[in-house]
C-alpha cells in the first residue's frame, strides 16, 4: 500500500519540526535555527540543530539528520509509512492509502477492516468468558501468558454455527460483507454459518495494526485441518503479509536481523521468551514481496524452519529469493523432528540463541544438505553442488560479496578460483536480473555497502550536489543530462543523483521538498539530504561572495565543481597507467600505454578549457 507522493508532501509541509522535536529535546532559538542536545548520542554541548524554515534537523556531532519523518523513524523506531501515518494523525490530515480509488470502493474496503476488527475483538473477549475455558486451558498448556495473549490479540471461536454471525448481525453488518471477509461461509443453498468453530484464533495484522485476516487452530487432537485460515480477500493477500511483523518490526530494526519461522505457535513462544525480531511465514513459501517488505527493516535473514524435509526445502527455496533481493541468508539447524517451539520448550531459549548465533551461511547450508544426501561422494555429484552454489552466488548484485563467497567455495571444495569465476561469469550472463520494482528507484540497490551513518561525504562530491540542489530548474536539467553518475565515488551521492535524475525525468523538474517521499525508509539518504539542505550557501559560493568577485554564475560554479571530479578521475587513471608502464617489459605494450597516457593528458586539457556541460569530453568510467 503506497501513500501518494502529494499526500506525503502535504503532511511534511504541515508538520512543525520544532514542535515535534521539542517533544524529546529542549530546544533554544539561535538565529534562524534552534539548537539542543542531540537525542541520538551522548553529548554535553549542543550540536543538534533544527531549521524550521526547511523543516529539517541535523546533528553535527553524530551526523544524523533528516526531516520530521526521519526524526520519528529514528526516535520511535518507526518505518517510513508508520511515521507518515503518525504525523497525518497528529496534524489531522486524512490518509487514504487507496489514493485514487472510487469512494464506494474505499468504503467497501473500510467496511472489511471494520468487520475484521469487530471479529478480532469479539474472539478476544470470548476467550475471557465462560465459554472460553477450553481455549484458556489450551493456551496455558502451551505456556502462553495472559500478557502474550493480549499482545497477539489471541481469541476463541466456540464450537457453534452462528456465534459470531449473530453478534455481527446485531452490529448491523451485512451478510455480504461478512462473506467477503471470509468470516462466514455461504452454503450452496444460501444458508450462512461461521467459518471458525471450536478453534483458537490468531488475528493477522498489518504493520499499522489493521486486521487483515485470521488463522485458527483446532483444539481437537487430530482435528483437520490443524489450522484453518481466512481466504484471500480484497484486504488479505497472503503473499504480501507476514505474521507478527506488527509486534516485531522495531526489534527487527534494532537487531538489524530477522528470524524467520514457519508457524504461528513458533513465533509466539519465541517472542514470549525474548526473541522478538521474528516473523512467521505461516507455512507458505516466502515470496519476493515479503522479502521486500522486510528489507526495509533489515537485510539479514535467519531461517529457523522445522527440521523436516518440508522445512529444509522451504529454506532452500527461500535462499534464492533473499539473495535476489541482495539480502543475506543464514540457516539455523535444529535436531531432526523439532520445530522452534518444541525446541525452546525442551532446551530453553539460551540454547536456541546459541544455535541462531551458529547459523550456517547459505553456502554451508546447501553443502551440508547435499552431503547428507551423499552427493559429495562422486565427482559428478560434487560438480552439481558447486554449480548450484555458484548459481546462487551469481544472484547477488554486489561484486564484492560475490567474490567473497567464491573465495569461500574455492577453499571449501578445493577448486581453483578461476574456474569458479568462469562458471559465475557464465551464470551472470544467463541470469536475467529482475528486481522487485516496487519503487521508482530501488535505493537500497545502490546504498548497499555504504557506511550508513558517520562516514563523511567526500567534500568535492557533496559540494557539487549542494550546488545542484540549489540551482535553477533549467540548470538542473542541463547538468543531470551532462554528467556521468559513475564518476562519483560515494554511493550515497550516487543514489541521490539517481533519484534526482529519476525525478527530473518523471516530473520535468527537481523538487527538493518532494524528494523525501522518494527515499522512504532509507535513513542514510535522509541524513544526506539534510546535509545538503541545511547549508544554504555552498562553500564555493560563499567564497565568491567573500572575495567580492562578480555575481557568481551558477553554471560556472557547477561546471567547476564537476570538472574537479573529472580531473580527479583522469588523474587517477593516469597514475594507474604510469604504474603499469613501470612494470611493463614488453616494448609494444609500453608504446601502447604511452599512447594512452598521451590521450589522457589531452583529455585533461580539454576538460580544463571546456565551458559548458554539453561540450565536456567523454570519459569512460
Ligand atoms: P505446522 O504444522 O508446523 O504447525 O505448520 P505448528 O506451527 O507447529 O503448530 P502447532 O505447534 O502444532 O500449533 C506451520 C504453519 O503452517 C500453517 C500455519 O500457519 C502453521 O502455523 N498451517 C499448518 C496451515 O495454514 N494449515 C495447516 O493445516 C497446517
Ligand atoms: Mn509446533
Amino acid at each position: 500500500m503506497r501513500i501518494p507522493e502529494h499526500k506525503i508532501e502535504e503532511i511534511r509541509a504541515a508538520a512543525d519540526i520544532v514542535d515535534i522535536v521539542s517533544g524529546f529535546v529542549r530546544l533554544r532559538k539561535s538565529g534562524r535555527n534552534y539548537t539542543g542536545l542531540c537525542p541520538f548520542h551522548r553529548e554535553k554541548t549542543p550540536s543538534f540543530s533544527v531549521n524550521p524554515e526547511r523543516g529539517i534537523f541535523k546533528c553535527f556531532g553524530c551526523g544524523k539528520g533528516g526531516n520530521a519523518f526521519t526524526f520519528l523513524m529514528e526516535i520511535e523506531k518507526l518505518s517510513f509509512i508508520d511515521a507518515v501515518e503518525t504525523l497525518a494523525e497528529r496534524y489531522n490530515i486524512a490518509l487514504s492509502h487507496e489514493g485514487a480509488m472510487r469512494p464506494e470502493a474505499r468504503e467497501e474496503i473500510e467496511a472489511l477492516y471494520e468487520t475484521n476488527r469487530l471479529a478480532a475483538r469479539f474472539f478476544h473477549a470470548t476467550l475471557q468468558e465462560e465459554s472460553g475455558s477450553d481455549a484458556r486451558a489450551y493456551f496455558a498448556k502451551r505456556g502462553w501468558e495472559a500478557g502474550t495473549q493480549r499482545v497477539f490479540g489471541l481469541g476463541y471461536a466456540p464450537d457453534a454455527w452462528d456465534h459470531f454471525l449473530n453478534h455481527a448481525r446485531t452490529q448491523g453488518i451485512d451478510d455480504d460483507v461478512l462473506e467477503t471477509t471470509g468470516l462466514i461461509v455461504r452454503k450452496d443453498g444460501g444458508k450462512v454459518y461461521d467459518r471458525f468453530r471450536g478453534r483458537v484464533v490468531f488475528p493477522i495484522l498489518s504493520v499499522s495494526k489493521k486486521v487483515l485476516g485470521f488463522g485458527a487452530r483446532t483444539l481437537q487432537k487430530d482435528g483437520q485441518p490443524k489450522y484453518l485460515n481466512s481466504p484471500e480477500t480484497p484486504i488479505y493477500t497472503k503473499s504480501k503479509v507476514l505474521y507478527g511483523l506488527t509486534q516485531s518490526h522495531r526489534a527487527i530494526r534494532d537487531a538489524d536481523a530477522v528470524v524467520l519461522v514457519e508457524g504461528y505457535a513458533d513465533l509466539i513462544s519465541l517472542y514470549q521468551d525474548g526473541i522478538q525480531n521474528i516473523i512467521a511465514t505461516s507455512g507458505t513459501a516466502l515470496t519476493p514481496e515479503q522479502v521486500y517488505l522486510l528489507s526495509r527493516y533489515t537485510r539479514n535473514f535467519f531461517f529457523l524452519f522445522d527440521a523436516d524435509s518440508a522445512g529444509m526445502n522451504a529454506m532452500l527455496r527461500g535462499i534464492d529469493i533473499i539473495l535476489e533481493a541482495d539480502c543475506d541468508a543464514r540457516m539455523v539447524e535444529l535436531p531432526t523432528g523439532e520445530d522452534p517451539d518444541s525446541y525452546i520448550r525442551k532446551y530453553g531459549v539460551e540454547k536456541l540463541r546459541s544455535r541462531i548465533n551458529e547459523a550456517l551461511s547459505f553456502v554451508d547450508f546447501v553443502t551440508s544438505r547435499f552431503q547428507a544426501e551423499g552427493r559429495l561422494e562422486t565427482p559428478e555429484g560434487k560438480a552439481q553442488v558447486v554449480h548450484r552454489v555458484v548459481e546462487l552466488v551469481a544472484k547477488m548484485d554486489d561484486p564484492i560479496r560475490r567474490e567473497f563467497y567464491i573465495h569461500d567455495i574455492a577453499r571449501k571444495y578445493g577448486i581453483y578460483e578461476h574456474l569458479l569465476f568462469q562458471e559465475m561469469d557464465k551464470e551472470l550472463r544467463n541470469v536475467k536480473r529482475e528486481r522487485p520494482a516496487a519503487h521508482p528507484v530501488s535505493l537500497s540497490d545502490v546504498t548497499e555497502n555504504v557506511t550508513q551513518e558517520g562516514g563523511t561525504l567526500p567534500r568535492e562530491e557533496q559540494e557539487f550536489c549542494t550546488l545542484l540542489l540549489q540551482a535553477s530548474t533549467a540548470m538542473q536539467g542541463e547538468v543531470l543530462h551532462g554528467i556521468r553518475i559513475g564518476l562519483f565515488r560515494d554511493r550515497r551521492i550516487q543514489s541521490l543523483l539517481h533519484v534526482l535524475f529519476e525525478q527530473e525525468e518523471h516530473d520535468g523538474h527537481i523538487n527538493t521538498d518532494a524528494l523525501w517521499a522518494w527515499v522512504e525508509d532509507d535513513i542514510a539518504m535522509h541524513g544526506l539530504l539534510a546535509d545538503m539542505l541545511i547549508e544554504r550557501t555552498p562553500v564555493s559560493a560563499r567564497w565568491a561572495e567573500e572575495q567580492n568577485v562578480r555575481p557568481v554564475d551558477e553554471r560556472l560554479l557547477l561546471l567547476d565543481a564537476y570538472k574537479r571530479l573529472l580531473h580527479r578521475h583522469l588523474r587517477q587513471r593516469r597514475a594507474r597507467l604510469k604504474e603499469r608502464l613501470r612494470d611493463e617489459t614488453d616494448a609494444d605494450q609500453q608504446r601502447e600505454i604511452a599512447t594512452q597516457l598521451q590521450s589522457l593528458l589531452a583529455r585533461e586539457h580539454a576538460v580544463r578549457i571546456c565551458d559548458s556541460f554539453a561540450d565536456l569530453p567523454d570519459v569512460e568510467e
